[in-house]
């Protein structure tokens, strides 16, 4: 319960737990990313990297939208258990994908939302214009999660060190996720920026479904928010953005052609007579 999330309060606790995917409570940052977004009754929605589909189930109960839960490491057919347990099977859809290869038409969603999860793909300079393509064009483009209060250039800070990994290097800060989609030229950036005491709800959070994860809570409890946080950013398909096709073969035709030069008079006349 938190006055600051009144849609996720009035979910059971015990339903949000048993649908834990990652280290944030998913409902907390869809709440929280959905306040920057404009969803409404029939809207199609990418849940990319949905984990368990906590979020999917969120969106469409919140927002009547449909969802395509769609996530690559948690299996499609518990997900749908739960879906269907929340009465959202009519609308809300499981997908078993690579956000890097999805299985969409061109310009299908009128949105996509990205919770605790965009960092694993969405980091790669090209990608947004890749998934750009499957919203269409003034579409939105919303991502939530863990980042950085700003970017940490020069060593890992000494009090994060014994936490960090070398995976976090994909962790950043709002600005960074400005500036990223900001050159892609693809979209238009609406907002980007940080939650107000993230880190105590992501510190309330560890303590509430991993109180042995001991690492992790004595990191955020030393930082208190100097660099680690929520992040969130959400954008727009510019209408006018010509995106590049992805290429997945070129076509070609062999043609036979000597290897080497010749390397004598009369092969020379072979050649060119
Ligand atoms: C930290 S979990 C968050 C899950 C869920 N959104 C939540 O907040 O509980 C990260 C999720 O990203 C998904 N993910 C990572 N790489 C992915 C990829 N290449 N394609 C699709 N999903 C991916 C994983 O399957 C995983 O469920």
């Amino acid at each position: 319960m938190s006055e600051r999330f009144p849609r996720t309060s009035r979910y059971h606790p015990d339903w949000i737990r048993s649908s834990v995917s990652g280290g944030a409570n998913s409902l907390w940052l869809a709440e929280w990313l959905t306040e920057a977004m404009s969803l409404g009754p029939g809207m199609r929605v990418l849940d990319l990297g949905c984990g368990r589909g906590a979020s999917s189930v969120f969106l469409h109960r919140e927002f009547d939208v449909q969802v395509w839960a769609t996530d690559l490491w948690f299996s499609p057919d518990e997900r749908m258990e739960r879906i269907r347990d929340a009465g959202a099977e009519h609308a809300a859809f499981p997908i078993h994908a690579d956000a890097r290869s999805l299985p969409f038409a061109a310009g299908f969603f009128d949105a996509v939302v990205s919770i605790d999860s965009f960092v694993y793909y969405g980091t790669d300079d090209l990608y947004l214009n890749y998934l750009a393509r499957f919203v269409r064009p003034g579409g939105q483009i919303g991502i939530a999660g863990a980042g950085l209060m700003q970017e940490i250039d020069g060593p890992t800070p000494e009090h994060l060190a014994a936490w960090w990994e070398p995976g976090m290097a994909n962790l950043h800060s709002a600005q960074w996720w400005r500036r990223h989609w900001d050159r892609s030229g693809v979209a238009h950036v609406d907002v980007a920026d940080s939650m107000t005491d993230g880190w105590k709800y992501w510190l309330e959070w560890q303590r509430a479904i991993a109180p042995d994860n001991q690492v992790e809570i004595d990191a955020l409890t030393a930082d208190r928010g100097r660099h680690l946080g929520y992040v969130r950013a959400v954008a727009r398909r510019r209408p006018d953005a010509a995106l590049d096709e992805p290429i997945s073969s070129v076509p070609v035709t062999y043609v036979k052609r000597p290897l080497y030069r010749p390397r004598t008079r009369a092969g020379v006349a072979d050649l060119y007579g």
